[in-house]
């Protein structure tokens, strides 16, 4: 019955967001409740992850809710490409003792840092981790996540949320910022443009009315050699290599949209990275 109202409601895996929402409606004597409310919320165009209260991302379940932009999978790219900065061959690691600086500029909930910060720590690096976002629904979700492993998050616009003694320090400066053209937003499915803040897509008229001010801001606030990655859309990668280039950061574009590849998210992730 609940698999036929989620299939007719147009959910692909309709068996699976069954299981996910009786996990989530809990056991005992008010689940059947708890279910239904669920269910006629998911079935009305709820994003499922608003409604678990999890997201999974890169491995791991991370909290988000409504008013939250839901990390997507292709973000995971920005994950790897910042993980290949640090191999023990990359230049991160050149020295192994001093803490690699992460930050997570437009956080939402912080699965990108968060990410990023386990897999540095896997790595075998010392990691400082700050987030930060401009929402107070996506910082209540990035402290549940971060501050467990040992991160800041911070509320507020950009770089000035930041502490200021990062100024010049950070190595890995991870910005998934709102991409969309103002425009498009009404060509998104219903889950986004009616359930996730308009702040977390609307990048203005081309898009990259965020990014520009990210871009424009990185150079001060990374440290030699250090890093800013961003995300774009495929049509978005021309204009955004300029912008890298002419505020003086090497770009480099990262993709895995290889069909035959089993991690291809259709990500692209622009690399912008400071003069040593
Ligand atoms: C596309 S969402 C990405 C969130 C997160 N990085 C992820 O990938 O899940 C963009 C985020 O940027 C935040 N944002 C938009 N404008 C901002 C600004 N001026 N300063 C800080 N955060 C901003 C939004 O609140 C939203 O959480």
């Amino acid at each position: 019955m609940v698999v036929a109202r989620l299939r007719a409601a147009g959910c692909v895996f309709a068996e699976d967001e069954a299981a996910l929402l009786r996990e989530a409606a809990g056991p005992g004597a008010r689940a059947e409740v708890a279910l239904e409310g669920l269910v006629a919320r998911r079935v009305a165009g709820e994003p499922l992850e608003h409604l678990l209260g999890w997201v999974a991302f890169a491995g791991r379940r991370w909290s988000v809710g409504p008013g939250v932009f839901v990390p997507r999978r292709r973000t995971e790219l920005m994950v790897r490409a910042a993980l290949a900065l640090a191999r023990p061959a990359g230049p991160l690691l050149a020295q192994p003792t001093a803490p690699v600086t992460v930050v997570d500029l437009c956080c939402g909930c912080g699965a990108v840092g968060g990410a990023v910060a386990l897999g540095l720590r896997a790595q075998g690096a010392h990691m400082v981790l700050h987030a930060a976002d401009v929402a107070v629904a996506a910082t209540d979700h990035a402290r549940r996540n971060l501050e467990a492993l040992g991160g800041r998050v911070h509320t507020g616009d950009l770089f000035d949320a930041l502490p200021a003694h990062l100024r010049g320090g950070v190595d890995v400066l991870l910005c998934n910022a709102p991409y969309v053209p103002t425009d498009a937003i009404a060509t998104m499915p219903p889950e986004a443009r009616d359930h996730e803040p308009a702040v977390a897509l609307d990048g203005g008229g081309d898009g990259l009315d965020v990014v520009r001010r990210v871009v424009a801001g990185a150079r001060e606030w990374l440290a030699p050699g250090g890093s800013l990655l961003f995300e774009v859309g495929t049509g978005q990668v021309d204009a955004a290599t300029r912008l890298v280039g002419s505020h003086g950061l090497r770009p480099r574009v990262v993709t895995d949209d290889d069909p035959d590849a089993d991690d291809a998210t259709g990500g692209t992730v622009v690399v912008a990275t400071s003069a040593d």
